[in-house]
């Protein structure tokens, strides 16, 4: 099978995953790599419109193990629709969160433990990232980046939440070593990108 690269991006809310994530895709562009670029959850009509679900600040009373299966059935979408066949055409994917978000919100900010991992089984389908960048900065100058703009259901939810959802970022890094680049945030946006493309470029040379 030709398959291509598959490469997630993670973080708290206000890590600067957008801005990475299209400067990472100009540079793989330039290089001659043939680039998708889709975002969890959405990136198909079906998985944005559960994303509008799930965000939508309305939908308060929404049960924490419903908000882990929504997200789950846009990711099975999404993986079926889009990835799969995306890896398979030999393009390199990149998505804008992926399974480590809803182990690390739902599983660890939400308190649902091992369940997210065993719902998500089936959603990913075996489809892991080839490389995840975990954008690492505290979740405290995260929410004071984002103290501007409006915000959805689950920005809006405590800082108690996400510092958990950081915590739960570290240990899945720790246990995925391989996998999951830890990438300092606080920096520049040049020295955050310069540190991605380098870590890249001996990632993809292997
Ligand atoms: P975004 O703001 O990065 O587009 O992501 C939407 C929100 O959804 C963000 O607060 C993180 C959250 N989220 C989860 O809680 N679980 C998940 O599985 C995913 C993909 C996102």
């Amino acid at each position: 099978m030709n398959r291509g690269f598959f490469i997630t991006f993670e973080g708290g809310d206000g890590s600067g995953k957008s801005t990475q994530i299209s400067i990472l895709r100009e540079c793989l562009i330039e290089k001659g790599y043939d680039v998708i670029l889709t975002r969890e959850p959405g990136g198909t009509d079906i998985s944005e419109k559960i994303r509008e679900l799930i965000l939508d600040p309305e939908n308060g009373e929404m049960e924490d193990i419903t908000e882990a299966y929504l997200y789950a059935a846009a990711r099975a979408q999404l993986v079926r629709q889009l990835i799969k066949p995306a890896l398979e055409e030999g393009k390199v994917v990149i998505c804008d969160r992926f399974v480590d978000s809803s182990i690390a919100y739902q599983g660890f900010g939400r308190g649902l433990g091992d369940a997210v991992g065993i719902i998500n089984t089936y959603a990913v389908d075996d489809c892991m990232p080839d490389l995840t960048i975990l954008l690492k900065l505290d979740p405290e100058r995260g929410s004071s980046r984002i103290a501007g703009r409006e915000h959805d259901r689950i920005e809006q939810a405590s800082d108690e939440f996400h510092r958990k959802v950081y915590e739960g970022y570290l240990k899945l890094e720790e246990k995925y070593p391989d996998r999951i680049l830890g990438v300092d945030a606080s920096g520049t946006i040049q020295e955050i990108a310069d540190e991605i493309s380098h870590r890249l470029d001996e990632i993809m040379e292997r």
